[in-house]
């Protein structure tokens, strides 16, 4: 019940479009990384930000196949399975044409020595972000396969994979071509754990761990290191905090809005890099959490969104959200708080957290790259912990408890 909700909650293609109010980010120029091999079982992969108006999603290079076949992909923390298009995916099976709408790619099994079929069908269903396009529900259908899967130098050997022959509509604008899953193995469709999950049973990578430093795109040089820590892109210790899988769900002390505290009974946060903002609680809790921001964010869509005029969103002058996991705070900052218009209410601003009105996710909330981008986040496979460090880009710790 929980695998599709949660395979649907990290695919979260476009969620928000419009143009995004005015942002004032400290942008520090970072020479761009490449992505390089590592003999000793750790990668560095590159990650571009898919833009439109707000940050929406990092994907980055994987090779698939022998030789290998490039493809791009988001890593996606909260799903399991590697899902590609195969060039037998054509437009009227759903799947944009290589090369129209970017750089797009398709895999083309025949090409590769190392493909084998399994002969099993599977079904990927995708929601769209809780409340924000109530009727966009997307769906990948297609082939179960293994094949050699490369990222950054390390390999797993017959990968199992969905190979997309069909899909709806609503991925036809992305400019990857498929996800990544990185979540623990008991979720997935297709079966059998994540391709960091053979990494690890291989024991391809020198730690059973990955770290990511998303970051916002005026800011740029997002990357994913798999097996280690990127070290240079910290600036504090690391705090961690326990997570139960297959989720990476922590329990947090306390969460603040403009320093208030948020009466909350049950107080989980999971984390997911494929999900561009925040989504959970019930209407009346973010009713809550917005009223101590601005008496004008109402909800505007039954399903979930909140928002106000665009006109008026310069008088808030600070909404800051502060998780504080194990007794230390992490700040979604001010300049988060709207993702831009929303589309069916021209002139309306959509804030960054979402109501789970259907409950979905077991009252936890789902803490995006609103909060990720702003901090170094350490998925700890091996040792069933989660992390986050600051970065260069945190915003400023000013008070003690903030230390
Ligand atoms: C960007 O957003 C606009 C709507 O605001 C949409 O029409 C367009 O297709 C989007 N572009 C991409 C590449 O997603
Ligand atoms: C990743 O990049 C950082 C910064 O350039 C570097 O220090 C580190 O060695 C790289 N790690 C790998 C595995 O390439
Ligand atoms: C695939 O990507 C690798 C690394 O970026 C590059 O060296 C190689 O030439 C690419 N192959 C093709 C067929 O584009
Ligand atoms: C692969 O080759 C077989 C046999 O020639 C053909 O039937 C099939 O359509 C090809 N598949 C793709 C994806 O090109
Ligand atoms: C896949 O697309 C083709 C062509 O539109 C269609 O005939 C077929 O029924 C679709 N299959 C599924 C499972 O959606
Ligand atoms: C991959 O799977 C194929 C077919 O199941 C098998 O013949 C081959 O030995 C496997 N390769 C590895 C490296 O496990
Ligand atoms: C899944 O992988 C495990 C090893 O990680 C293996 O023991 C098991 O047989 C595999 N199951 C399937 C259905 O392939
Ligand atoms: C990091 O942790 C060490 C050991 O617990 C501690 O001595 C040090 O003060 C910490 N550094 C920061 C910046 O918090
Ligand atoms: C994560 O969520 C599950 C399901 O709600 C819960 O059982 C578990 O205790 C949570 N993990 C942590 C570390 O709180
Ligand atoms: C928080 O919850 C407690 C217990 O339900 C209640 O007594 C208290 O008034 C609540 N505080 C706020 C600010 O809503």
């Amino acid at each position: 019940m929980f695998l599709s909700e949660l395979v649907a909650l990290s695919a979260l293609f476009s969620f928000v479009l419009g143009s995004h109010p005015k942002i004032s980010l400290r942008a520090k120029s970072k020479s761009e990384k490449v992505a390089r091999r590592d003999v000793n079982g750790a990668g560095n992969v590159t990650l571009a930000n898919y833009f439109n108006g707000t940050d929406l999603q990092w994907y980055g290079a994987i090779g698939v196949g022998t030789p290998p076949q490039n493809l791009t992909v988001v890593f996606d923390s909260a799903s399991t399975d590697l899902l590609i298009p195969s060039v037998a995916c054509s437009p009227s099976n759903g799947c944009p044409s290589e090369g129209i709408e970017g750089p797009l790619h398709k895999f083309n099994q025949n090409s590769s020595s190392t493909f084998h079929t399994q002969n099993k069908g599977f079904y990927a269903p995708f929601g769209t972000g809780i409340g924000v396009a109530p009727s966009d529900f997307e769906s990948q259908t297609g082939i179960i396969a293994t094949d050699t899967v490369c990222v950054s130098g390390l390999c797993a050997k017959n990968q199992t994979m969905g190979l997309v022959m069909n899909e709806t509509a609503g991925f036809a604008n992305d400019p990857f071509d498929g996800i990544l899953g990185l979540a623990f193995p008991a979720l997935g469709v297709t079966g059998n754990g994540s391709f960091f999950n053979s990494l690890v049973q291989a024991k391809a990578v020198a730690e059973a761990l990955y770290g990511f430093y998303l970051t916002p795109n005026v800011v740029g040089g997002a990357e994913l290191t798999l097996g280690g820590i990127d070290e240079s892109k910290i600036e504090s210790n690391i705090t961690y905090a326990k997570v139960a899988p297959p989720f990476w769900n922590v329990t947090f002390d306390d969460l603040t809005v403009n320093g208030v505290s948020v009466n909350l009974t049950y107080k989980q946060a999971l984390f997911d890099t494929g999900t561009s903002n925040v989504v959970g609680g019930d209407i009346s809790q973010l009713q809550e959490i917005y009223g101590i921001i601005s008496p004008k964010i109402k909800l505007i869509d039954k399903n979930g969104a909140f928002g106000m005029p665009c006109s008026e969103i310069q008088e808030i002058v600070e909404a800051n959200v502060k998780f504080t996991i194990s007794g230390k705070t992490f700040m979604i900052p001010t300049p988060e708080l709207f993702v831009g218009e929303y589309p069916s209410l021209p002139g309306v601003c959509q804030a960054f957290w979402n109501a789970d009105v259907t409950n979905s996710y077991g009252g936890a909330f789902i803490v995006g790259a609103s909060l990720l981008k702003y901090y170094y986040s350490v998925w700890d496979f091996g040792n069933s912990r989660f992390g986050l460090a600051d970065t260069d880009i945190s915003p400023p710790r000013v008070s003690d408890a903030d230390q």
